[in-house]
């Protein structure tokens, strides 16, 4: 029987980014360092990392019909991603991101999203789910795109994944179609605003029907929650840290490539910790690292 796959569903952007000594207050003008250019998007961010680790990612997203958008198209097919599900829409902008990258590593992102938020429901109705183990969305296109497909996605017994950033609130109904949810400590809070912290946010998520809920924590690692308990997952603390961007994205996208190659969740949560925390050493959202760099990480924990 043929493979099924990993699909990513979602955003593919332009990252414009200027290194700063921080990240500047509101109103301030900051003198910053050189402008460099990159393929972004949480949704091609993650195929390209799921793709570096186990082969043949498939990619669904809108661009515009630019020179953005050409260009990244056969960027991301040179590095052997299927992008036949990419959609082109003649009347809007491919997605750029404005990003700001401090000397810690930390960031500040402002997204453009144009042609990201042309993916329709009836987009997600034109995809066999079933040709996939793995679905994966975040929160770059619109909100009933998602919805809908995650829905499809897990009717088809793919399992799903969901970022849910750029935070917003999700209806309740969405939560059974999620088997891992995958926030930041910060994004917890604004999906679920009436809790006052992320474990007591996690099992409302878990009550409302989400499987597993992956909370990020950056340095500090991750924290998993489902029905099990919780179990606390460390990083690697060594890595300096040069450019955060795009971490979690990595995190997520080498998750779901985990679970295909991995014995365990365990195991796919340390996996993806490796390579979310090589990815930080390097600058760009899509400067990932290999299977066999983030195997020799791990030998030596
Ligand atoms: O998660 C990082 C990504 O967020 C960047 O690549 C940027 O394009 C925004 O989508």
């Amino acid at each position: 029987m043929e493979d099924r796959g990993i699909l990513v569903v979602g955003s593919m952007n332009v990252d414009m980014v200027v290194k700063t000594s921080r990240i500047p207050s509101p109103g301030e003008t900051l003198l910053g360092g050189v402008f460099q250019k990159f393929e972004g998007g949480k949704g091609a961010n993650q195929a390209v990392a799921a793709n570096a680790i186990c082969r043949g990612a498939h990619f669904c997203a809108g661009i515009g019909d630019d020179s953005f958008g050409r260009e990244y198209l056969s960027y991301l097919r040179g590095r052997g991603i299927d992008v036949s599900l990419v959609k082109s829409f003649g009347d809007c902008a491919t997605g750029v991101a404005l990003i700001t990258v401090a000397a810690d590593g930390q960031n500040a992102i402002t997204v453009a999203p144009g042609a990201n938020m042309m993916l329709s429901e009836s987009d997600m109705e034109g995809i066999d789910f079933s040709k996939f183990s793995h679905a994966l969305f975040q929160l770059e296109n619109d909100l009933s795109t998602v919805a809908r497909g995650l829905r499809l996605a897990r009717g088809a017994g793919c399992e799903t994944v969901l970022t849910p950033a750029p935070a917003r609130l999700l209806p309740p109904e969405m939560l059974p179609d999620i088997d891992y949810i995958v926030p930041n400590e910060i994004e917890i809070l604004q999906i679920v605003p009436e809790c006052a912290d992320a474990e007591s946010a996690a099992q409302k998520l878990i009550s409302g029907g989400v499987r597993n809920v992956i909370v990020t924590l950056g340095k500090r690692g991750c924290d998993l929650y489902n029905g099990g308990g919780k179990r606390h997952f460390p990083t690697y603390e060594k890595i300096r840290p040069v450019d955060t961007v795009g971490a979690g994205d990595c995190f997520t996208g080498s998750f779901a490539a985990g679970l295909k190659i991995c014995g365990s969740l365990a195991e796919a949560i340390e996996l993806a910790t490796a390579a979310a925390s090589l990815k930080v050493s390097k600058a760009g959202a899509q400067s990932v690292a290999s299977l066999e760099e983030v195997r020799a990480l791990m030998s030596q924990k």
